[in-house]
């Protein structure tokens, strides 16, 4: 079975490349720079170059495939980036299953722009006619990676999440959930909200951090704006920084706490906890 991957180079694309592959399929990652994507190349994945903005890099990127995973940046564009793909798949006149990856708490009701985008192309995919799984994780772990300079230098990280838990999610079990859908049948027509074991508020996030790393680790809250110009700062486009502050705004409101089985069910594996992530990160954060 030849399956094709989009947002191959990044943080769960990479780690759905690595599972397909050790899992014996045959591997398709589609890149916008082959030469920057050698890693990939090097564990065994063809690299074909394309853009999700080109629909006819797409549709050359199909030939021959029977299964795709679709994951892609935060971007202005999504909604018409996940139109060329499917248009890619409906072109090969197969019925191609296709796993694309969403957001929990996804809809076109959403008050934040990215969980409208994902709730319409998940509305696309469902009205598609092809066998589709739609998988809706949670925030995830791995986020917390992006303040790890604050971490080992301050001992601090800042967030505008307020006292909000959530059932924060580690990348590496999606991985595994997306690697099981893409290979089995038995999940098509259905969405799962991917969750990891415990609502967590960033203070336990924070306590954990602590206790595993030897050294005190605190949250420091701030406000949503503080936040976009944070992001901003870091030469972040507008589009995103705003969309970005608009997401978290939604998660304090909403709250996203709910946990779900949807990891153990379809791996039979227990979800990993935050306390794992962080002793297996902690060399990033020391
Ligand atoms: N962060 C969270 O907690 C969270 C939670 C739930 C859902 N999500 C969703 O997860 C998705 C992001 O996943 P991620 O974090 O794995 O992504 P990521 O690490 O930001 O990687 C984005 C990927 O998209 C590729 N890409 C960017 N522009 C492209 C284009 N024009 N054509 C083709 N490929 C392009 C990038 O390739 P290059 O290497 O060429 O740049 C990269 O491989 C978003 O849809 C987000 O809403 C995130």
């Amino acid at each position: 079975m030849m399956i094709l991957v989009t947002g191959a180079t990044g943080t769960n694309g990479r780690e759905v490349v690595n599972r397909l592959i050790a899992a014996g399929q045959a591997v398709r990652a589609l890149v916008r720079d082959p030469p920057k994507a050698r890693e990939l190349a090097d564990a065994g994945a063809e690299l074909v170059r394309g853009d999700l903005g080109d629909a006819a890099s797409l549709k050359a990127a199909f030939s021959g495939a029977d299964a795709a995973f679709f994951v892609a940046a935060v971007d202005a564009r999504f909604v018409g980036w996940f139109r060329n793909f499917l248009d890619g798949a409906l072109a090969t006149g197969k019925q191609l299953r296709i796993v694309k990856f969403s957001g929990m708490g996804s809809s076109v009701d959403s008050p934040a722009e990215i969980m409208r985008q994902h709730g319409q192309t998940d509305e696309v995919l469902a009205a598609s006619g092809l066998p589709y799984t739609i998988l809706r994780p949670n925030a995830f772990y791995q986020n917390m990676l992006w303040s790890a300079q604050s971490i080992k230098e301050q001992g601090a990280f800042y967030l505008p999440m307020g006292n909000a838990r959530q059932s924060l999610v580690d990348v590496r079990d999606i991985a595994n959930v997306a690697s099981r859908v893409l290979t089995t049948g038995g999940y098509e027509g259905k969405a799962y909200d991917i969750t990891g074991p415990e609502s967590l508020s960033y203070h336990d996030v924070a306590k954990t951090l602590s206790a595993v790393l030897g050294k005190p680790v605190k949250y420091v809250e701030v406000p949503a704006a503080a936040a976009v110009d944070a992001m901003l700062k870091t030469g972040m486009p507008e589009w995103n920084a705003r969309a970005v502050g608009e997401l978290y705004t939604a998660f304090v409101e909403r709250g996203y706490a709910e946990i779900t089985s949807a990891i153990e069910e379809i791996t039979g594996r227990a979800p990993t906890s935050f306390e794992q992530f962080a002793r297996d990160h902690a060399s990033v954060f020391q």
